[in-house]
């Protein structure tokens, strides 16, 4: 039986990983210790998905594992032997990382340096895919010519109509200590590929979502929005008219990506994915498509300072995506996406 180590297993993009490969019949092994609680509070909090994972899926086993404990990682590599990795444990806010920067830079640099290490040493030949970001660019996309229509921004150069590729530049901007720390992961990712040869490749992400996110304000923008709506609770909108744009991209789609990847790996690859140009949505869009789905007022308030580094208008480049795997594609559209978090959310609401 094949084995697939996932890390982060029990946040949104590495339980779809974990539910995926269960229902393929590979053995699946998760590491989580959700710290997403310590980041964010009791609304952070990913045990009730471990559990549900738990239960429904026999072939699944969670290990209660920090990623920063490269003692630990070591050993759990050592014992499980995967054919192949999903890292996808991070501090992922690019705004809590200024007040917690050493468990940021932990999680984030080390703890990825950890798993790629105890990959080389026991498992040379597995498949190692990173979740990392769209912030490695900092917040360079906002030097861009971008010209501010009636609900969004959006490129004013032809050339960045599809979006942003992976070629863009990671250096001398601002990235939060985030995305300086998913940049450090990053490079290593992509140097643990090319100096020793292991199929490795870096997914920077514009915004994953989907209806296992448990959103909170300083990350997981859409499953957060659609959660105020539907508690009437009010959203504050930072910065930027409300007509930043976000790509967003369903879980579900990333993972597929992420089989097409291990099925045939490449070494030491980049990829930009999010929802691309179709799926790409301001905040104002945003609201009255969700207000359009629940029949209910957005309540919100506007703050006129923008968060630190936050990008204006992001839309992912997905051509090397299609070029390298021509049979993967988006499938959820945003209508679709948006349905599926707020149907979530009502019955997470329901069993609380
Ligand atoms: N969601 C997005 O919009 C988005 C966008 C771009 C990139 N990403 C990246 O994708 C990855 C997955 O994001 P997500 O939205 O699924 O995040 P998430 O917070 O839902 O899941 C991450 C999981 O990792 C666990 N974790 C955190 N620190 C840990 C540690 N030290 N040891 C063990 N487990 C730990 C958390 O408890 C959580 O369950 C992250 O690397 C993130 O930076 C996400």
């Amino acid at each position: 039986m094949k084995k697939l180590l996932v890390t982060g297993s029990s946040g949104l993009i590495g339980s779809e990983i974990v539910e995926r490969y269960c229902k393929s019949g590979w053995d699946v092994y998760g590491i989580d210790n959700n710290m997403r609680a310590d980041f964010f509070g009791p609304n952070g909090d990913t045990r009730w998905n471990q559990k549900r994972l738990e239960q429904i899926h026999k072939n699944f086993s969670h290990f209660e594992v920090d990623i920063r404990n490269r003692e630990k990682v070591l050993e759990t590599l050592r014992e499980i032997k995967p054919d192949a990795i999903v890292h996808t444990a991070a501090q992922p806010s690019h705004d809590l990382a200024a007040s917690r920067p050493f468990d940021d830079f932990d999680t984030n640099a080390n703890g990825t340096l950890n798993l790629l290490e105890a990959t080389r040493r026991h498992c040379p030949e597995a498949t190692f895919v990173h979740l990392s970001t769209n912030k490695v660019y900092g917040d360079a996309p906002n030097k861009l010519n971008l010209i501010e229509k009636e609900t969004r921004w959006d490129y004013g150069d032809e050339e960045y109509y599809d979006g942003i590729k992976e070629s863009f530049t990671i250096d001398q901007s601002k990235h939060s200590l985030f995305g300086a720390s998913k940049v450090a992961a990053d490079i290593m990712v992509q140097e643990y590929g090319r100096y020793f040869n292991i199929p490795t490749c870096c997914l920077r992400g514009g915004c994953l979502t989907g209806p296992n996110h448990s959103g909170v304000e300083l990350h997981g923008f859409l499953s957060y929005l659609i959660k105020c709506n539907l508690e009437g609770r009010k959203y504050t909108v930072f910065g930027y008219k409300g007509k930043q744009v976000r790509d967003n991209i369903h879980s579900y789609d990333v993972v597929s990506f992420i089989e097409r990847f291990i099925e045939k790996p490449r070494i030491a690859e980049v990829y930009n994915i999010g929802g691309g140009r179709d799926n790409s949505i301001s905040i104002l869009e945003a609201f009255q498509l969700i207000q359009d789905i629940s029949g209910k007022d957005m309540i919100y308030d506007y703050s006129d300072k923008n968060r630190e580094g936050d990008h204006i208008c992001y839309i992912s480049d997905l051509s090397k995506m299609k070029a390298h795997y021509p049979d993967w594609s988006i499938t959820k559209d945003l209508k679709t996406t948006f349905q599926e978090i707020y149907e979530s959310w009502l019955a997470r609401t329901k069993v609380s």
